[in-house]
């Protein structure tokens, strides 16, 4: 069972190789300690990916705004927040023979894991990537690359709250990279050491925490299910008190059931007044609230933060198929092996793929571009006319593009075309003036 699943981590990173998803950042030198890239339909993706989760907090929910603060920030930041000081550190231990470094809690046992020799014992490593700011690499010019993208929010909860005009409860959202100085990345894009956050910070009276904690963890558990996950490949993890991170009052882990077990791709977290009143303690700046009544407090805050890599890593552990023996019927061997992705329409990387059925018929050519101009403005759209129609539409599949055009010659006295679905591989004949609209219509 364990090597099967541990073949489905190995297909997905020669699958994203081979078909632009994701490659080793900086290959061509020996890669670069667990970095990675998004090629072309990666990025896409990605972007989906984003743009579905912007939109389920800014325009799905009441009250979250939006917000966009920088990766550097003044060190203080860090040292107020705890992740200087506290907990924000993993302990390592170092093989005595191979010298290979391991979290130790990632640790089934108590030897080394790679070749079985006996290991040192633990010291605190600190996560936080140092850099410096300035011509001058001392002391004074030191600073961080953001762990968590949510501090560059609570420094600025007064300039939101005043600008905004707000009252609580509010949300505030954002999207972007955080880094790790992680000591064993491991599992492909699982655990990297630069990665993008999805976060979003809820702002509530203290009476209400307990409450919206659940409203959130709900809401989040649906919108990866909303995303196409089975509900029986999720669950919610209670993390126990005793292993809380430094900031928590209650975390809550959402975990996928991935080929390598299950593993967290979003924490839902409690954070109470941690993070405002240590700002406002070490900045000396007063970060309470002043409700209706003239009532003053620190806001709670409940935290929602997912990862973007993650999720995508996800996408694809849910929807990679492989079909022996042929799911279109169009494969030579019927010992070859289909691949289909089976990505939500709404997210998939490509949304429709033009092909021409024949390339040598200039008139066929001719509309199948003028069909593919008309689409690319809409969709993102991959033109395709080499090879057998079969062999094209297999490519498509495999990438999780929801619909093919086939250009053919009743096209040229009827003016429509074939659109054929990923999914039901059915396929019906569409009139050209009408394709936008169905497409759209379709993508819902
Ligand atoms: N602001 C709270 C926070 O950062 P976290 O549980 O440390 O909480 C939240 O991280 C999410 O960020 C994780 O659930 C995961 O999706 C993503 N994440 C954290 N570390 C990561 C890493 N090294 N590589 C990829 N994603 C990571």
């Amino acid at each position: 069972m364990k090597k099967e699943k541990d073949n489905l981590t190995e297909k997905l990173v020669s699958f994203a190789k081979r078909r632009g998803f994701i490659f080793q950042s900086s290959e061509i030198y020996g890669g670069f300690g667990s970095c990675y890239d998004f090629g072309p339909l990666g990025v896409e993706l990605k972007n989906n990916i984003k743009k579905a989760w912007w939109d389920e907090m800014t325009k799905k929910h009441n009250d979250i705004v939006g917000f966009d603060a920088s990766i550097l920030m003044n060190p203080k930041v860090w040292q107020a927040s705890g992740h200087l000081t506290a907990g924000f550190a993993d302990e390592l231990v170092e093989c005595k023979k191979c010298h290979h470094r391991f979290k130790k809690d990632l640790l089934e046992q108590n030897k080394c894991s790679d070749c079985g020799g006996e290991l040192t014992e633990p010291r605190k490593f600190n996560l936080m990537m140092k850099t410096f700011v300035g011509p001058i690499e001392d002391e004074a010019a030191i600073t961080y690359l953001r762990a968590e993208t949510c501090q560059g929010i609570y420094v600025n909860f007064k300039n939101v709250l005043q600008s905004m005009r707000l009252k609580l409860p509010f949300g505030i959202a954002q999207i972007g990279k955080a880094f790790r100085n992680e000591i064993t990345p491991k599992d492909f894009i699982f655990r990297t050491r630069e990665f993008e956050q999805m976060e979003m910070q809820w702002f509530c009276t203290p009476d209400d925490a307990d409450k919206f904690f659940e409203y959130w963890l709900k809401e989040r558990m649906n919108w990866y299910m909303w995303l196409g996950i089975k509900k029986e490949d999720l669950r919610a993890k209670e993390t126990p008190k005793n292993e809380l991170a430094h900031y928590a009052r209650r975390a809550v882990d959402i975990e996928y059931k991935f080929p390598f077990g299950w593993k967290e791709i979003e924490g839902v977290h409690n954070r109470g007044d941690w993070d405002l009143s240590n700002h406002s303690k070490n900045s000396g700046q007063d970060l309470s609230y002043t409700d209706d009544e003239g009532k003053k407090y620190t806001p709670y805050i409940i935290e929602t933060s997912a990862g973007v890599d993650r999720t995508l890593f996800t996408l694809l552990c849910a929807g990679f198929k492989e079909v022996k023996g042929g799911r279109t019927k169009t494969t030579e061997s019927t010992k070859e092996i289909e691949t289909v992705l089976n990505i939500s329409k709404e997210l998939a990387p490509v949304k429709v793929a033009v092909l021409p059925l024949v390339k040598n018929k200039p008139e066929i050519v001719k509309i199948a571009k003028e069909i593919y101009a008309l689409l690319k403005i809409h969709f993102n759209c991959q033109y395709d006319e080499s090879g057998s129609i079969g062999r094209r539409y297999r490519r498509q599949d495999e990438i999780g593009t929801p619909f093919c055009l086939t250009i053919d010659f009743e096209t040229l006295e009827k003016d429509d075309v074939t659109l054929r679905d990923r999914d039901t591989m059915k396929q019906e004949r569409v009139k050209i003036s009408d394709l936008v609209i169905k497409i759209s219509d379709s993508l819902k």
